[in-house]
């Protein structure tokens, strides 16, 4: 949500800048901006609208060659996505510029206070008070080095919500100062220069050197002087440091039209990354990092998973493992609801968080409440170093790489694998599942990567199949068991991407309503569980398929191979290969991610960046 960048260096930080934002677009791109001090003056550019519309600008309105600059992409929250509401702002007296990430609460009040002071703002933005304040600040104090660190002090302590500023002043052209309480920001740290970033990706093709910023701090990055870090009161603090371990290449689309292509493509590969390490010789779980004493891991009577859009499914489909490996009572629960309905929590409970970006605010601020509530807390999280996993008492990294592309697909299948490995690690430590059965899971999981490798390369019909779906109005889909949060994925796959209207449902529900919306002609996909899954299962989801075909669906079947009794009730018919029930979301998940990426595709639509939404969704 909302992409930051600040350079200080030897290079024309409006080459820097520029590169920074493409790399971030995916955090946001309603607007775009920049702006950079040269002889003793801010200026600045910022269209509506995707990079592209400001590099237009840019082309034709060149601004003069710099060594300090801040670049922003937006993802809108006060103000409708204008030029007037891009970022930077600029103070009324011209003395500073500002790009912000989060939300101020406190805005209004202080708005008025600065229009009562005779200041007119330009625009709708929680933003622009900061920009007037901070020019204030730094009016009122005395000249020399540390002045605008210690303006943005002086703001920060009065700013209520969340926050990433990023600010630069006319009249120092060797200086960057950003505030940081909640919303991300990292440093990199090159040759004698220096980056800002949301995240390591905006300055990834530069360096891999980083520090850590925590809550609550500010950095001044002086070219001459280096790098100094206080808190909001002006005591200084030892950032912590530490080397990116992706590279550029990563984050680049490598030949595929999508990041999301790439991403579906990067999945077998991401998935052997996450186990990488973790299954020791003898059959058994190495989770080193889980830094929770064996001890604590035998207290823990309870278990809450919480997360956000596709991560809360990871954590539906983990309840169904961690239940059935541990015997301990797991609750999904959506982070956005968490705490404000005061969940029992104690020192007995882990709450295992789950976030691709680790900056969700919603997710955030369960772990926040958590801890207040002395539950131990345990991260599954991709982004190294980002906000969720520093919070949080133990975290599992799941090592995809970076995900680029709105619609998380490889962040997906990689927090399955981490919820397993965390089920089954438990499920060791408190001795419920004898070392045999904890190896023969463990045999399974290794085998997961070749076969999503096998799914994606039966691809091509899936492909034909999302061509005749592209004119739909309306696509449901089925499962039962961890196939129904499947189902949900699917169709929120559908509808982030393609914007056709889409609904999940548990198969067995059916009936109870949601029948009635199947007509002639409607698409129903459903994932069929294993003939060999408990119960029948699988005989009642058969049934399922009959039921709608009977009032006209067109039904679309993902069944594993050999399952024969589906044949005869799928218009079309798409094959996984066998996986043990628990793990198969992992399979039956990628051909509804491929799916929707080629609906979306069809239909001429931007896959990688939706409209309305934002990679990583830091306001709550
Ligand atoms: O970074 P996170 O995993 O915390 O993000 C949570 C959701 O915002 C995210 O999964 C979102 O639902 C995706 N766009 C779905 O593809």
């Amino acid at each position: 949500m909302c992409g930051i960048v600040g350079y200080v260096g030897p290079q024309d930080a409006r080459d820097v800048i520029l590169e920074g934002l493409r790399r971030l677009e995916y955090r946001g791109y309603d607007s775009a901006g920049i702006a950079v001090v040269a002889d003793g003056l801010l200026s600045s550019v910022k269209k509506a609208g995707k990079l592209a519309n400001l590099e237009k600008v840019l082309a034709e309105h060149p601004l003069p060659a710099a060594t300090v600059g801040i670049g922003h992409t937006r993802w809108a929250t006060h103000g409708g996505p204008t030029d007037r509401n891009a970022h930077p702002h600029v103070s009324a007296d011209g003395s500073v510029a500002v790009i912000h990430n989060g939300i101020i609460e406190n805005f209004a009040a202080l708005r008025a206070e600065c229009e009562a002071q005779g200041v007119e703002f330009r625009s709708e933005t929680d933003t622009e008070v900061a920009a007037h304040l901070l020019a204030a600040a730094y009016a009122d104090t005395p000249e020399g080095p540390g002045r605008l660190a210690e303006a943005m002090r002086v703001i920060s302590r009065r700013l209520e919500g969340a926050f990433t500023l990023v600010a630069t002043a006319a009249t120092e052209p060797d200086t960057l100062v950003a505030a940081r309480r909640s919303s991300p920001l990292v440093v990199g740290v090159g040759d004698g220069e220096y980056f800002l970033g949301s995240d390591v990706a905006a300055f990834i093709a530069h360096t891999r050197e980083a520090r850590e910023l925590g809550q609550d701090q500010v950095v001044e990055i002086d070219r001459h002087r280096g790098l100094t870090v206080t808190d909001f009161f002006g005591a200084a603090v030892e950032p912590k440091a530490y080397t990116v371990d992706w590279d550029a290449a990563a984050a680049e689309k490598g030949g595929y039209d999508w990041f999301m292509l790439k991403e579906i493509a990067e999945q077998p590969q991401a998935i052997a990354d996450t186990l990488l390490g973790r299954l020791g010789s003898q059959g058994e779980l190495v989770l080193d990092e889980v830094r929770l004493s064996d001890q604590e891991l035998r207290d823990i009577d309870k278990i809450f998973v919480v997360a956000c859009g596709t991560a809360f499914h990871a954590g539906m489909i983990a309840k169904y493992a961690i239940e059935h490996w541990t015997r301990i009572p797991v609750e999904v629960e959506l982070a956005s609801e968490f705490r404000y309905r005061d969940p029992v929590l104690d020192r007995s409970t882990l709450v295992v968080v789950i976030s691709q970006s680790g900056e969700t605010m919603d997710t955030l601020m369960a772990l926040r409440h958590a801890k207040d509530q002395k539950a131990r807390v345990l991260a599954i999280c991709n982004a190294n170093g980002s906000t969720i996993p520093r919070e949080s008492d133990a975290v599992l990294y799941t090592h995809a790489g970076p995900e680029v592309a709105v619609a998380s697909t490889k962040g997906f299948l990689t927090q399955l694998v981490a919820c397993y490995l965390v089920g089954l690690f438990l499920a060791q430590v408190r001795g419920v599942k004898y070392e045999d059965e904890v190896s023969a899971v463990v045999d399974d999981l290794r085998r997961l990567p070749e076969a999503v490798a096998e799914v994606l390369a039966a691809m091509e019909p899936v492909r034909e199949l999302a061509r005749s779906l592209a004119d739909a109005d309306t696509i449901l889909f089925l499962g039962r068991h961890v196939g129904y949060p499947v189902a949900l994925e699917g169709a929120l796959k559908l509808k982030e991407l393609a914007y056709i209207h889409a609904e999940g449902f548990a198969a067995g529900e059916l009936k109870h309503g949601p029948i009635a919306v199947v007509d002639q002609g409607t698409p129903v996909i459903v994932i069929v569980p294993s003939p060999r899954s408990r119960e029948s299962v699988h005989g009642k989801v058969v049934s399922n398929i009959q039921e709608v075909r009977a009032r006209g669906a067109r039904t679309i079947v993902i069944a594993e191979e050999g399952d024969e009794d589906v044949v005869p009730y799928a218009d079309h018919l798409i094959r996984v290969p066998r996986t043990p029930t628990l793990l198969a979301p992992v399979v039956t998940t990628v051909p509804l991610q491929v799916l929707a990426c080629e609906i979306a595709a069809t239909r001429g639509l931007d896959v990688d960046q939706p409209r309305n939404l934002a990679k990583s969704v830091t306001v709550e």
